[in-house]
């Protein structure tokens, strides 16, 4: 049985290693010739608008699923009019617009942070009245890893940003494809910043029977927008966020009929849980799954895809997981650590670039500190958050 991936990266290379095990076999679809994948499985290297080459993946496959929600929609929905595609094509639609996909959450009541459409230059003022500053500014359409965003916090940061802007009669907006245009789609959202106390993640999978299952909310630490680190279970997770998340989780599976994993990346502010955006895929912030739950996410969502039984999300102690982004460790001194689990997604090192993770996972979180704590000087650089996280765990502890 060979189930098509539509994206070639580490989120679809981690996808067939959980799916071989299970007697799965892979096909997939990228327009890259460097996507990681080329290393373990069969694939198509092709752009998304390139009909016959979908067509000519798509023959034989079991079903389609994805793991990179900018796949254009008219690429799933032409696979969709031939053979089975999860999370249905709807779901890929509203996550791909910033915009949409908070519109999304508050027609389902799922609280986000403030925010307005921006069209062109000439809108960004009255979404500045609207949301005030200090705000975010993102482009609606193909930003990850914090890029397309600016902060705007003074008069300056506003006229760098109309600059950047497109004028009201310009031929279009330069960061949306035209399709899209063509609707009223505003290109640019503008989001009040978010003061919050803490980032949660929650991983959460459907299955086809529309059963579900949630992981435990995760404590996401950003570096110039990029995720560093993620601890799992959240520290002084209360039980009653985790329910709201969990709920906000639910709202969307029954609204898009969602089958798959399924992320919901939240700030905590104030007590409250305000929803940022959601992936319709596996997500970074859960590799910890790998080692740190009975079944992991990729397992999970290729089980839910299937349709066999979801398998359990419960934790194995704690986890901390970190990116190893533009360079990677000595492998020897990251196993000579106890219950260090090192993965590299063979890509070429360049600045910037996900180039694999470890995963830490120990009994407890004052075990795991530990662990932390005896890391090599490589993770001692300030981008991988660690000092935050050591810091801070002593002083929590005697809080208690
Ligand atoms: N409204 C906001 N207030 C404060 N910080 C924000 C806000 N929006 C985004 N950020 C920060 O930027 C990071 C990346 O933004 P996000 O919206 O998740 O885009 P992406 O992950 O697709 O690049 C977030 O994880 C958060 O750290
Ligand atoms: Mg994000």
């Amino acid at each position: 049985m060979t189930i098509g991936i539509l994206g070639g990266g580490q989120l679809g290379y981690m996808l067939a290693l959980a799916g071989y095990p299970l007697g799965l076999h892979f096909r997939f679809f990228d327009p890259s010739p460097e996507a990681p994948v080329g290393r373990i499985a069969s694939r198509v290297t092709a752009d998304f608008t390139d009909e016959s080459a979908l067509e000519k993946f798509a023959n034989g496959l079991e079903l389609v699923t994805y793991e990179f929600e900018n796949v254009p929609f008219a690429a799933a929905r032409f696979l969709s009019d031939r053979l089975l595609v999860l999370p249905p094509p709807t779901a890929l639609e509203a996550a791909q617009d910033r915009l949409r996909e908070k519109q999304l959450f508050q027609q389902l009541g799922i609280a986000t942070t403030e925010f307005a459409p921006v069209l062109n230059r000439e809108g960004l003022d009255s979404a500045i009245e609207k949301i005030g500053l200090p705000a975010i500014l993102k482009t609606c359409r193909m930003g990850y890893d914090g890029k397309g965003q600016s902060v705007l916090r003074t008069a300056t940061d506003v006229a760098r940003a109309k600059n950047e802007l497109p004028g009201r009669h310009s031929a279009g907006p330069r960061h949306s494809t035209r399709s899209r245009a063509s609707h009223d789609q505003a290109p640019f959202v503008l989001e009040r910043f978010v003061a919050f106390r803490r980032e949660l993640s929650i991983l959460a999978v459907r299955g086809r029977a529309g059963e579900t299952a949630m992981y435990p909310l995760v404590e996401n630490h950003h570096r110039n927008g990029i995720l560093r680190l993620s601890l799992a279970p959240a520290p002084q997770l209360d039980p009653a966020i985790q329910r709201v998340a969990e709920d906000a989780a639910q709202r969307v599976f029954q609204a898009l009929e969602y089958v798959g994993v399924l992320a919901i990346e939240f700030f905590d502010h104030e007590g409250r849980l305000l929803a940022n955006e959601m992936a319709p895929r596996v997500h970074n912030s859960g590799h910890w799954t790998i080692e740190g739950a009975v079944t992991n996410q990729f397992e999970n969502h290729l089980r839910a895809v299937m349709g066999l039984p979801l398998g359990s999300t419960d934790v194995i102690g704690s986890s901390a997981m970190l990116n190893l982004i533009g360079d990677v460790p000595d492998s020897a001194e990251v196993l000579a650590v106890r219950d260090a689990h090192l993965h590299l997604y063979g890509k070429t090192p360049r600045p910037g670039r996900k180039l694999g993770h470890i995963t830490l996972r120990a009994a407890s979180s004052e075990a795991l500190a530990a662990q932390l704590a005896e890391l090599p000087a490589f993770f001692r650089q300030p981008d991988f958050c660690l000092d935050t996280v050591l810091s801070r765990a002593p002083s929590r502890a005697s809080a208690d």
